[in-house]
């Protein structure tokens, strides 16, 4: 029988999947890093969604490791190469919420768009502002994304209708795919330059770290509205605060930060800023998801058997 430790909240269908399957289910939320280090040793399982930092520390404390699984996509919280050098596997849940990640970036443009947190905040306050919102129609405008993989993807299937231009800058995608979808590829500079809306849909790396920073924030459409349901990091926060303040930006919705739980963005606070926090995956369903998918996966690790979601094998 195996232990395995799951460091952060699971849906009950994957915790079903692991006790099915036989193993020692450790239930331990949130725990300090020390804890977590004390707790992982002698497990051979660890599962986390994005609060936990998966760092080499870590894995060298838990010697018995055969697996991490991260309930979700992005895996910018575990140190890949470090596990690869233990021979830890690490798998993630890579279709588990994409749906919820696209339908969280239509419901933030169109929320930014109208204002739609802040009138119903000041009518929540007992005030009729009805002057004080005017919007921007979505139709006719050019959106910009930044990042055409699984979830870019669904987002332009989903604004498409709304009659918009689609462009977006990938350096991993064709044109001939892109077209494919109904999206032009232009390069990075271009589409900044065009773009009425820019939506991001790319990891944190090296490269994409602070990708929008003062710079090309610079190079952005004074009225252009930003998305940012990718990662903190890659949108600069304070540098987006200072071009929403000199009126060089429109607006920004913003689900995730540089560093989370986030409390004191500069950009928080601001009338021309929509911020929620990081809850593009927080649907019912893309929790069971990922919940059932990284279970599955955790499940053949500890199995012996080929893991197909698995990054490092
Ligand atoms: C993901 O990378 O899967 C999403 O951002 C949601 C999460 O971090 O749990």
């Amino acid at each position: 029988m195996a232990r395995v430790v799951v460091a952060e909240p699971l849906a009950d269908a994957g915790l079903d999947l692991l006790r099915a399957a036989g193993h020692d289910i450790d239930i331990r939320n949130r725990l300090s890093a020390d804890d977590l280090r004390r707790t992982i040793v002698g497990a051979h399982g660890l599962i986390v969604r994005s609060a936990t930092q998966v760092d080499a520390e870590l894995l060298a404390a838990g010697e018995s490791l055969v697996v991490v699984g991260r309930a979700g996509v992005g895996l910018d919280n575990v140190d890949v190469a470090a596990a690869s050098e233990r021979g830890v596997i690490v798998c993630n849940a890579p279709y588990s919420n994409v749906v919820s990640a696209a339908e969280m970036t239509v419901a933030l443009m169109l929320a930014l768009a109208r204002h739609v947190p802040q009138a119903h905040q000041a009518l929540a306050e007992g005030r009729w502002e009805r002057g004080n919102w005017g919007g921007m129609e979505i139709c006719r405008k050019t959106v910009g994304i930044l990042g055409l993989g699984r979830v870019g993807r669904l987002v332009a299937q989903r604004i498409a209708p709304f009659d918009v231009a689609l462009i977006a800058y990938d350096p991993y995608v064709s044109a001939e795919s892109a077209r494919a979808a109904g999206v032009d590829m232009v390069s990075f500079e271009e589409l900044l330059e065009m773009s009425d809306i820019i939506t991001l849909h790319m990891p944190r790396t090296a490269e994409t770290a602070d990708l929008l920073g003062a710079e090309n924030l610079a190079k952005c459409r004074p009225h252009a509205l930003i998305v940012n349901t990718a990662r903190g990091g890659i949108l600069d926060e304070a540098a987006a605060a200072v071009a929403l303040e000199e009126c060089r930006l429109g607006g920004v919705a913003v689900d995730v930060y540089a560093s989370e739980p986030a409390t004191d963005s500069p950009l928080f606070g601001r009338p021309d800023v929509v911020a929620t926090p990081h809850l593009g995956a927080s649907t019912t369903e893309a929790q069971d998801r990922a919940g059932t998918q990284i279970a599955e996966q955790v499940n053949l690790a500890l199995a012996g058997d080929p893991v197909p979601y698995a990054v490092n094998a």
